[in-house]
């Protein structure tokens, strides 16, 4: 395969930052645009002389190799067994799904067509991250305890924001990207304990709790819609033998190494968002899985265990039954 015929189903915010990426790849050729807003659709299809389409057949049939699906969460799991169905390689935004059952559909769809599907956990790939994740393995830091804090500012902007039956739920909206990061620096859940309550809007605004991992790796792990925009709005602790991690968003990442010792810090504060927030390098490991049929770096797996989570969140909050113990 020469270059990778990429077509975009979405061309929203993301949708148009994953294409200003995917530009700039000598491999990839831009070669359609979809859009429920037709001028829209044109409007970004011309900036990258791509054709607008109007399904995804006519993009199938015209030889596009790979989809990336960056439309509203709820229409996700539409689009996305949809295109594994017509033969396609898909990278579909968080979250996957908003329910549990359309996540193990979509995990046996992606297996039965052998398909390259990425699912858009870019955090994974920002460089605060991505230098926690490497301490842990190397061994540098062994966590024994977390804190993790995903907050927004509010839910008036875009005013779907508070809206259940649009998003899913708040805990599908960014705050999906933090559960993913707990269990990929962390491992599975075994045990939560959730208490979440309607504090400002109809949707659950505010999140308190308290994880056990299979690993025996303890954490907390709180999430509030109406926190205002001051920052650090995202963090994540990590607590070794006298050690500790943290990040101030996706700006800054510091390592006391030791009681008495240095703290070493990156500061990531002048590179552009694209690079720091991990989109760049997420974009390039999905092409780069795509021309080699390779699995990708965050898998179908990997969302059917996010949502497997704040599936339990959800029953946990509704059932009245705060203490889920998490099977599969
Ligand atoms: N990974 C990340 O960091 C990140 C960041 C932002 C958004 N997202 C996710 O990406 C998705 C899109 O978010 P956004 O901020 O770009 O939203 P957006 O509203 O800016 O863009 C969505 C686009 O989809 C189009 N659309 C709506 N319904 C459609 C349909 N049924 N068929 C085809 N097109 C349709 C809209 O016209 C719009 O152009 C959301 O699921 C969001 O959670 C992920």
């Amino acid at each position: 395969m020469e270059k990778v015929k990429v077509g975009l189903v979405g061309a929203g915010g993301i949708g148009q930052v994953h294409l200003e990426i995917l530009s700039t790849f000598d491999d990839v050729k831009i070669a359609g645009v979809m859009d429920i807003d037709e001028s829209r659709a044109r409007h970004v299809a011309e900036k990258y002389q791509a054709r607008v389409y109007t399904n995804l057949k006519d993009m199938k049939n015209d030889g596009i190799d790979a989809v990336y699906i960056t439309t509203p969460n709820k229409t996700h799991f539409k689009y996305a067994m949809e295109a594994l169905e017509l033969g396609f390689n898909v990278f579909c935004e968080k979250p996957m799904t908003t329910s549990l059952e359309e996540a193990i559909e979509l995990e046996k769809k992606v297996k039965e067509k052998n398909a390259v599907f990425q699912l858009g956990h870019n955090r994974r790939f920002a460089y605060v991250y991505s230098f926690m994740k490497q301490k842990i393995e190397s061994g540098e830091l062994k966590p024994y305890s977390f804190q993790i804090k995903m907050n927004r500012g509010e839910l008036l902007n875009p005013p779907w924001t508070s809206d259940r039956n649009y998003t899913g739920g708040f805990l599908y909206e960014s705050t999906v990207h933090l559960f993913d990061m707990a269990c990929w620096l962390f491992g599975d859940v075994e045990e939560m304990f959730v208490l979440g309550k309607k504090s400002i809007y109809p949707d659950y605004d505010d999140w308190a709790i308290v994880m056990k991992m299979k690993n025996g790796i303890l954490g907390t792990f709180t999430s509030c819609a109406h926190a205002s925009w001051m920052i650090p709005f995202e963090r994540v602790e990590v607590y070794g033998e006298h050690m500790m991690m943290s990040n101030d968003e996706m700006e800054k990442v510091h390592f006391c190494k030791g009681l008495g010792k240095e703290v070493e810090s990156h500061d990531y504060t002048k590179v552009d968002f694209k690079e720091k927030w991990g989109y760049v390098r997420e974009n390039r490991a999905f092409i780069d899985c795509v021309k080699e049929h390779k699995t990708p770096p965050v898998t179908v797996s990997d969302g059917v265990r996010v949502i497997r989570i704040i599936d339990a969140c959800y029953k946990a909050v509704e059932s009245g039954n705060p203490h889920v113990r998490l099977e599969g």
